[in-house]
């Protein structure tokens, strides 16, 4: 049964056991939803979805620190390995087969926050589940496509607007997505993304099929 833990803001951790640890956009530091400290994190596998500081965050760092492979866009992964790092680059549309099944790069409508870049999201599978990471992003009408390419298992959407889509594009997003299971994220870490994710549960569970798991930081919900 995966397991998956939320570290605030956009920080996730998925693991399954004694299956390999996948971070998501580590940002603990400086967050301060953040449960706990980067160094005390091992994963096997760090994705980052671009390169803002509140995802890339202390990505690098953790990497460093347990050997762990990054697996983001072309041009932060070649600053990684610059910096000495295990770092696989797959671009926009694009997927690559790790050990733990296959990474989609998805397009995701942000900045990137590196020169040449584009900010993503990631189509996971991990072990026969597919899971949906948006990344920050707008609401766009072919995540209707992603849904209908890979049958999702778990979404994992941005809700507190400002930076990415708001409560009711996120509504739309879960409905386009079809995934059953929905968590959402990067909300109430600062004031300006503000959000109420009792109001995003609610809209969700009326107007889409998905069913809404809210997940506070340092809690872990497994299916
Ligand atoms: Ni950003
Ligand atoms: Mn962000």
């Amino acid at each position: 049964m995966p397991e998956i833990t939320f570290l605030g803001h956009a920080c996730f951790l998925l693991q399954d056991k004694e299956k390999e640890t996948l971070l998501f956009d580590p940002y603990l530091r400086e967050n301060p939803l953040a449960p706990l400290k980067p160094e005390e994190l091992k994963p096997d596998y760090i994705l980052i979805s671009h390169a803002h500081h509140d995802h890339l965050g202390e990505a690098y760092e953790i990497a460093g620190a347990c050997n762990a492979t990054i697996i983001t866009t072309p041009e932060i992964a070649s600053q990684a390995q610059e910096k000495g790092l295990n770092a696989h680059g797959t671009s926009i549309g694009g997927s690559y087969r790790f050990p733990f099944g296959r990474v989609k790069v998805t397009v995701a409508f942000h900045g990137s926050g590196i020169p040449g870049g584009h900010a993503c999201g990631f189509v996971i599978n991990y072990y026969g589940q597919n899971i949906y990471f948006a990344g920050d992003t707008g609401l766009f009408s072919d995540m209707k496509l992603i849904g209908e390419l890979t049958p999702l298992d778990l979404a994992l959407l941005p809700i507190g607007d400002n930076y990415t889509m708001g409560i009711d594009d996120a509504v739309i997003a879960a409905s386009f997505l079809g995934a059953p299971r929905v968590i959402p994220y990067h909300y109430n870490t600062w004031p300006v993304i503000q959000a109420d994710p009792e109001e995003f549960k609610r809209k969700v569970e009326e107007k889409t099929s998905s069913r809404c798991f809210i997940v506070s930081p340092g809690e872990s919900y497994s299916w």
